[in-house]
């Protein structure tokens, strides 16, 4: 663990028990997969840390520290020890209630395995919605709470991930993920106007795929021949169902796009 500064062992890492992080949730993260101790795409996990901190007027460290703490960090582990590196930025110890404190943020960063995913995933429509007008769409919080609820509604009912709609009923995201269709042949994802997390691992593929950002109802699930998720620690993972709707998993795009994020992934680490 990496705090603050310094370098520990889990078992000595302290964070206050009144810290706004653990309190209320008031915090921002990053996870990035570690390839051959080398996080990936790492410049665009800092920027999206410094973005979601700025929706939460948090003071995030200078790149250059952050980035002195995870070379420090990693450095203290085995070859190919790490597969996976979380930083958080929380609101720092404070007062009892809502509003922050003043002692300036708490720091940490943590290393972990990766899991193995199943090659491919079952999904749930849950009843809730993500709030696309709420004051922390598409910040990465650590407010995690809705996703936890849904994530358990998932799996009661034997799905791996469970995919929210907007409030206004476009396909968002899943809990730990974004979503891609293929519709009519054309490959698509949900709009970040429907609240989703801008996933680095959706901006990759959008960019190496050229597929396109549009808002979906619920009903192109009806009209997909092909459904997959992404994220930094399941890079693309095909859908074989969501409810009782079956796909090909993989399908032919989402074999090609799942290749080709291989194909960059080994040829650049910070793409
Ligand atoms: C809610 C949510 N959406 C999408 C993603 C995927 O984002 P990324 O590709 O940056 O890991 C995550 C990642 O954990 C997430 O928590």
């Amino acid at each position: 663990v990496w705090l603050d500064g310094k370098v520990l062992a889990p078992d000595e890492a302290r964070v206050a028990v009144t810290d706004h992080g653990l309190t209320v949730g008031d915090g921002v993260f990053e996870t990035m997969k570690v390839v051959d101790g080398v996080p990936f795409a790492m410049s665009r996990h800092l920027a999206r840390l410094r973005s979601s901190a700025d929706r939460l007027g948090l003071a995030v460290p200078a790149e250059d520290d952050l980035r002195a703490g995870v070379r420090e960090l990693l450095s203290a582990h085995g070859p190919g020890e790490v597969g996976r590196l979380r930083i958080t930025v929380t609101g720092g110890d404070g007062p009892a209630g809502t509003e922050r404190g003043t002692s300036g943020p708490t720091v940490l960063m943590v290393t972990g395995q990766l899991r193995a995913w199943a090659e491919s995933a079952a999904l749930t429509v849950v009843p809730w919605a993500r709030n696309e007008r709420s004051a922390v769409a598409g910040a990465k919080t650590t407010s995690y709470a809705e996703n936890v609820v849904a994530l358990a509604r998932a799996k009661v009912v034997g799905a791996d991930e469970a995919l929210f709609l907007d409030t206004r009923g476009h396909l968002s995201e899943c809990t730990g993920s974004n979503v891609f269709l293929v519709v009519g042949g054309r490959l698509v994802t949900p709009a970040l106007s429907t609240g989703c997390l801008a996933g680095v691992t959706r901006g990759l593929v959008l960019e190496w795929s050229g597929a396109d950002e549009v808002e979906l109802p619920e009903a192109a699930l009806d009209e997909a021949t092909e459904v997959f998720l992404t994220s930094s620690t399941r890079d693309v993972q095909p859908v074989h169902a969501v409810d009782s709707r079956r796909y090909a998993a993989p399908g032919p795009v989402t074999a090609r796009a799942a290749a080709d994020f291989r194909t960059h992934l080994a040829a650049d680490r910070d793409p």
